[in-house]
């Protein structure tokens, strides 16, 4: 099979490359093709394949050639290229990080741990769109998978902390701006143990509160604050984010035609790239604790349960502990007060891994068998 590459020089991009030689998937790989939106005729990257030229991602002829693209170029290219290349008679696996395509009929929103018999039965269709999701959305089912997969969820909720790697590389490096800048301002009482705190504190909130602070990207400070608002306002009170939360879960899940609820709020906290969830779980039975504990652990391999201790929680239920791994803790648990069938729960994941460049790359690697 011969496939393109379009974006992979970007952040999700760079972490599907790196995923995909930690895995050899180029091996399995016939002829990979590097194209650029940039720079065409510059030497492709070596990623083990024979080295050869970077290819126009806007020539239809060449994208044409492919047996399977694979784009984390982003939502505009996809709404460039796509259209017209299917215009134009081209039959192959069109494999997308981006949003644009993911609610068509036609797609399949890919998280093949939970939802690898979706993925089948398109395949078998004759399917060819395959869209990653929602990266809240896909780290809250493999966090959970055990019991959507079991239809024991009767709704839930999803308050989310998510890191600044969702909104964009140049916003992850504005939070660190924004962290450091902070404590510029201070630094000098910093090293005086006899300064007031609430001397330190006034300035810090003068600054976060200036135009000196950097948001550009944000439009709001992020360090040292929160943002509780996460893509476009849908005019109705939602943020576009907690729309996906509900549509992309039962989308994936195989069940837009019998739809769970799924709702909460989004937001935005000064973590880099994990995005953390707590969820109100209304089950549809009063199950024990234990057996929770166990449909959750055995949904997947990388899934796995913290007990609902301090130390341990602390230790392993964080950003800071999870961030640059597959594992998928999840921990928290408990029965709430509202009842026997009511539990919370709290999860961790890579925004970067399963949340956007691992769900594409096993993909690929279906496709390639
Ligand atoms: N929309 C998500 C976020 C990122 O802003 O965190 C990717 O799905």
């Amino acid at each position: 099979m011969k496939v393109g590459f379009v974006g992979w020089r970007g952040m999700v991009g760079s972490v599907l490359m790196q995923r995909m030689q930690e895995e050899n998937d180029f091996q399995h790989i016939e002829a990979a093709h590097f194209f650029t939106t940039s720079s065409p005729g510059k030497p492709a990257p070596d990623f083990g394949q024979a080295a050869s030229t970077l290819l126009d991602a806007h020539n239809l002829d060449a994208l044409a050639q492919m047996d399977i693209i694979v784009t984390c170029q982003g939502g505009d290219y996809t709404q460039a290229v796509y259209q017209p290349l299917r215009d134009g008679g081209w039959q192959g696996y069109w494999i997308d990080a981006a949003s644009t395509l993911r609610m068509n009929d036609k797609a399949v929103i890919v998280l093949d741990p939970v939802n690898r018999d979706v993925i089948d039965a398109a395949l078998a269709g004759g399917g060819k769109d395959f869209v990653g999701g929602n990266c809240t959305v896909s780290l809250m089912l493999m966090a959970l998978g055990g019991l959507f997969q079991n239809d024991l969820v009767e709704w839930t909720t999803s308050m989310t902390y998510q890191a600044a790697s969702g909104a964009g590389a140049q916003n992850m490096r504005e939070l660190i701006s924004g962290m450091g800048a902070i404590e510029q301002q201070v630094a000098a009482e910093l090293a005086n143990p006899a300064s007031a705190i609430l001397d330190i504190d006034r300035k810090v909130s003068d600054f976060l509160r200036s135009d000196a602070y950097p948001k550009a990207q944000f439009g709001a400070p992020l360090a040292g604050s929160l943002i509780p608002w996460i893509d476009a306002d849908l005019g109705n009170g939602q943020s576009k984010e907690e729309w996906k939360g509900g549509v992309e879960t039962n989308k994936i899940l195989g069940r837009s035609d019998k739809p769970l609820v799924v709702d909460g709020l989004c937001v935005r906290i000064g973590a880099m790239r994990c995005h953390s969830q707590a969820l109100t779980i209304k089950l549809k039975q009063d199950l024990p604790l234990a057996e929770i504990e166990q449909l959750l652990a055995n949904a997947n391999d990388w899934v796995r349960v913290v007990p609902n201790e301090k130390a341990v929680t602390m230790a392993e239920l964080t950003p800071a502990a999870v961030t640059g791994t597959l594992t998928v803790p999840v921990g928290r648990i408990r029965k709430l007060g509202m009842g026997g069938d009511y539990i919370s729960a709290f999860t961790v994941g890579d925004q970067l891994l399963w949340g956007a460049a691992e769900p594409l790359r096993r993909m690929l690697r279906i496709l390639l068998k």
